[in-house]
Order: C-alpha cells, then structure tokens, then sequence
C-alpha cells in the first residue's frame, strides 16, 4: 500500500516537472529498474529499460502499439497527416513512396552536398568569425537546415532558410513542453495551453514550403530527390497526392530531417570541450587521415574514432529522448499483462545511462563503440534512432552528415565553451542544451 501511494506520488511529481524539462524529472530508482508500472486515473503506464521488452513492443508485436498522443500531438499542427505522425495504411504507404530516397546508395551524392553547404559556413567562419562567438545550436540548425533543402528537395533556400529556422523556433517555444494530459492520454479537442501562439509560426513555415512545393511544379526538368517521389506519386485513379499532404510531407521530411543531427554535432562539441583528451585524438586521427583536406565520403571506414565520438553522443544525449507508443489490444511483457490502452513509455536518456546496461553509464567514453568493444553492447539497450517498422528514415543519411560536419568543423577549428555559461540539458520535443551553446572560435592548425 505505502509502495503504491508512494509511487503515485512520485509519478505526480514527476509528470508536473516532466512538463519544464522531462529528463531532470526521472527519477533515480528508474536508472536501475527495469519494469516500472504505474497508474494514473484510469490508464495504465509502463516505463520500459528491459531490452527485451523494449524489442517486443517497437519490433515483434510493433502491430499491437500506435504513437501515443504525447508524440503526436505536439507536432500535428505542424506536421498534419506527415509520415513522423501517420499510421496505419497512409503512414505504410507514404513511407514505402519515399523510402528510396535514403537507400544507401545515395549517401555518396548527399555526402558531397553535405560537403558543398559545410565547407561554405566554415570558410565563412575562417574569415568572419575566429576570435568571435557562435551559437553552435544556432549555426548547425541553419546548416543542417540548408542541406535536407538541398539534398531532399533540391533547392538552396537562402533567406528561406532563415525564416524556416526562425518559425521553427517559434514553434517549439508555444508548442515545445510535452504536456500531463497527453502523456495520461486525454483527447485532443480539450484546449491545451500555448496552442494559439504557434498558428502564426506555423503559417510562415507554411509560406516558405509553399514556395518550395511552388518552384518544382513550374519546373519542366524532373529531379531525382525526394520531393519528385512525392510530386510524381499517382493513386490507382490516376490522381496524385493532394497538396495537403504532400505539404504535411515536405514539412516533416524538413524538421525529422534537419534539427537533430544539429543538436547531435551541439552535444558532440560540447563533450570534446569537456574532454580535452578525447580531443586530442580526434586531431590526431583526423590529421593521419585527411592530411588537412576536407573530408569525403570514401574517408568514412578511416575515420573510426570520429564515428564512435557520434555514437556516443548519441548515447549520452539522444536527441529524441522518449519514445511513447499505446496498446491497441491486450498483450502481456515479461510476464505482466498490458491491459488495451496502456501507455508504453521507452526515455531512451534513461535506457542508454542505465546501470544494468552501461558500465560507468554516465562517463563520456566513444571507445566503447569502437570495433573491439562495440559487441557489448546490447541490443536494444541502445536506441537513438529506434527500432522496429518506424525506425528513423533517415538514419545513415545522419549518421554520415554527423560524422562528416564533425571531422570538418574539429579539423579547422577549436571550439571554446563561453566560460561559466550553464550548460543543462533540457528535454522537450527533443533534447537541446538549454540557453543554446555559445562557443569561442579558435583557429585549428590542420
Ligand atoms: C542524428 C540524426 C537523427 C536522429 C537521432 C533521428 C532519430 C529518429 C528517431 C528516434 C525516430 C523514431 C521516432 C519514434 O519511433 O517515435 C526517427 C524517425 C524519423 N526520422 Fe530520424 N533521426 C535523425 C535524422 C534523420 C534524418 C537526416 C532524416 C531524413 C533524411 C530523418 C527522418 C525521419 C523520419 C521521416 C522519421 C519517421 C519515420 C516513421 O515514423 O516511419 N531522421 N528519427
């Protein structure tokens, strides 16, 4: 009884602080546990850290489970019927329609994109900006912004982009906290707090897409990117996607695509800052394998520690933070019933610094993704991009713009944390330091 009232009160607790910042809100005991259950009113929630259990709901019987409210509702406006929010036969569908463009083969290309748009805010800064402070958030938002244009969407947006960044913003700001009532599952006409401010920002991210959505109607070549599959898409009657949907495509390709790569390179920098040794063998290896030119494609399978760095950080702070799913009929974990309508909740911050899963969970230590020791780790306890049929889409698509934007930006320059600036991980839709991360920037000798 003590047990039960104790946890409810936890869980009050914590849904009440979740709502500024869900992963200062987790409590300790989580970091061990592996099977948390609670009930809140009428529903059923579990908190998953068991692999297997993790493996059953997003991989095995991934049909039994929807995304929860609280991962669609905070995105809709935004992203309407896109593929992050859809389900069932329009979600299989639309997928199926844009899945080859990140089949593997493509990587080459986008990578000389990736290039291309890197190289252009780096020389930039060799000329404007040493001696100077960034905010890094800010400038690899901008950068990883320009590329999804370029390579999804063939266009190079300019002031576009700008704006682009700019509503966005403004969207997280009115739309940014995962609010009590979606996680407890309430239904979405009740009005939440903050809805009505982020109309305007949605309507200017809708200007820029429309121009986008505009220019490759009026164009007379076809492309070969994403926005043609989706342009040149027809139903069995002939008909093609409504422009609704493919603007609710075009959105989300654009914010899934872009801000979370973004927030890894932030986090990255921020822990070579703090970790001078690591540092230093990052120049090292990239000094032995790109001799001061600017890294391609083909330099990726020699530029093993840069990648492990990746991983890490994406261990320690993975941009989507918490994965919530519902049971759409009965089911049973590790022995426990999952009555219809639960609410499944994975926080892969908490799964990826666990202490049954991690040694030394919350030490900042890229080797153990290094080849040797990269077999310890377990599957499933190690989710940044998810699992099962809604894995991230573009997930070798970020992991080699990371590894690339990394290797350049670390081999030009040092990049020197503002001193005394607080740097505190703030969990909302997805997981950016709070307060942004202003860096001096140094020249690196190459
Ligand atoms: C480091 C970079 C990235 C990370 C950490 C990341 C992470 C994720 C995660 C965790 C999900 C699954 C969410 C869930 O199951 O609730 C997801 C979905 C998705 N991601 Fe990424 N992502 C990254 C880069 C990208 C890029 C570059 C693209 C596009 C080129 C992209 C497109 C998508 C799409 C379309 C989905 C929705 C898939 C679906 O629901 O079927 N992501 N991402």
């Amino acid at each position: 009884m003590f047990r039960i009232t104790h946890e409810i009160l936890d869980t009050a607790k914590y849904l009440n602080l979740a709502r500024s910042n869900m992963v200062a809100a987790w409590p300790q005991s989580y970091y061990r546990r592996e099977l948390i259950q609670l009930k809140f009113f009428h529903k059923r929630m579990f908190v998953m850290n068991r692999p297997e259990d993790i493996q059953h709901v997003m991989v095995a019987n991934a049909s039994n489970y929807r995304k929860s409210l609280a991962n669609r509702q905070s995105l809709k406006p935004l992203l309407g019927k896109g593929v992050f929010v859809s389900e069932g036969k329009l979600w299989e569908r639309q997928r199926k329609i844009m899945s080859p463009a990140n089949h593997k083969k493509r990587l080459k290309g986008y990578a000389e994109t990736m290039m291309d748009a890197a190289s252009e805010v780096a020389d930039d800064w060799e000329g404007n900006r040493i001696g100077g402070e960034v905010d890094l958030m800010e400038e690899m938002t901008l950068l990883t912004s320009d590329i999804i244009t370029r390579t999804m969407f063939g266009v190079v947006l300019g002031e576009g982009n700008e704006a682009l960044y700019q509503a966005f913003q403004d969207y997280l700001a009115s739309h940014g906290r995962i609010h009590i009532s979606e996680l407890i599952g309430l239904p979405s006409w009740i009005p939440r707090p903050g809805q009505a401010m982020g109309r305007s920002a949605v309507r200017q991210f809708d200007d820029v897409i429309a121009g986008v959505i505009e220019e490759r109607h009026n164009q007379d070549e076809p492309k070969d990117d994403l926005l043609q599959m989706l342009v040149d898409f027809r139903e069995e009657s002939g008909e093609p996607m409504t422009g609704q949907l493919l603007r609710d495509e075009v959105a989300s390709i654009y914010l899934a695509g872009h801000e979370t790569t973004a927030i890894t390179l932030t986090w990255a920098f921020y822990l070579l800052h703090e970790h001078p040794d690591i540092k230093q063998r990052l120049w090292d290896e990239l000094a032995s394998t790109l001799c001061g030119r600017d890294p391609t494609y083909e330099d990726l399978p020699n530029l093993p520690l840069t990648r492990a760095i990746v991983d890490e950080t994406l261990r320690l702070y993975p941009p989507v933070h918490v994965f919530s799913r519902q049971a759409l009929g009965d089911d049973e974990i590790s022995g426990i019933r999952v009555p219809k309508g639960s609410f499944m909740t994975i926080s892969s911050w908490v799964l990826h610094r666990h202490k049954l899963h991690w040694e030394d969970p919350n030490r900042f230590d890229p080797d153990r993704f290094l080849p040797d020791r990269f077999k310890q780790v377990k599957s499933f306890a190690y989710i940044p991009f998810g699992a099962g049929p809604r894995i991230c889409m573009g997930k070798h698509f970020g992991l080699v713009e990371a590894t690339l934007l990394l290797a350049l930006f670390a081999q030009r320059f040092e990049l020197k944390l503002r001193s005394e600036h607080p740097v505190e991980p703030l969990g909302r839709m997805t997981l950016r330091p709070h307060q942004g991360m202003p860096m001096n920037v140094l020249q690196h000798e190459r």
